[in-house]
């Protein structure tokens, strides 16, 4: 089946089968990596992205469920200069990776959250982050870093 959808702001069509999950369409089909996949059953988080713009995991939808959409990954959120978005200046900022397995799901993650709530406290950074696992850091130094790169991301929102 062909999908029409607009990822990281341009046009693209995918012909995928009824059952294709929207991670591989993604990672196989469009050839955007940077979207990982850490247990295909929507615990880790890792294949987190921006689905009409909120934080959605990837493995847990079908593609063909979503014609038209706005899809947003880790590849499109940087400046056109190829400066970092500022949560991702913020992750290396505040030593929020070490791996940087679970990096892409957690930034996407985090601009969703501090799109909406710019001022979340650590509290709610936290149960936001709930569904995005790290097996490096212990989550000090992402939650820091979420702090850190708020305000810049809801201003660049
Ligand atoms: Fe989607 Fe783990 S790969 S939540
Ligand atoms: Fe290694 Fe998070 S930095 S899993």
């Amino acid at each position: 089946m062909q999908v029409q959808l607009k990822v990281n702001g341009k046009p693209a069509t995918i012909d995928v089968a009824p059952n294709t999950l929207l991670v591989t369409a993604i990672r196989e089909h469009l050839r955007l990596t940077g979207t990982h996949v850490g247990c295909d059953t929507a615990q880790c988080g890792a294949c987190t992205i921006l689905l009409n713009g909120r934080a959605v995991k990837s493995c847990n939808t079908l593609a063909v469920q979503h014609p038209g959409a706005e899809i947003t990954t880790i590849e499109g959120i940087a400046a056109a200069d190829g400066a970092m978005h500022p949560m991702q200046a913020a992750f290396k900022d505040c030593h929020g990776l070490q791996c940087g397995f679970c990096t892409p799901g957690m930034v996407m993650s985090a601009i969703d959250l501090c799109k909406r709530h710019p001022n979340a406290s650590e509290a709610e950074i936290r149960e936001h982050l709930e569904g995005n696992i790290c097996r490096c850091t212990g989550y000090q130094n992402i939650v820091k870093a979420v702090q850190q790169g708020a305000a810049a991301t809801a201003a660049a929102a």
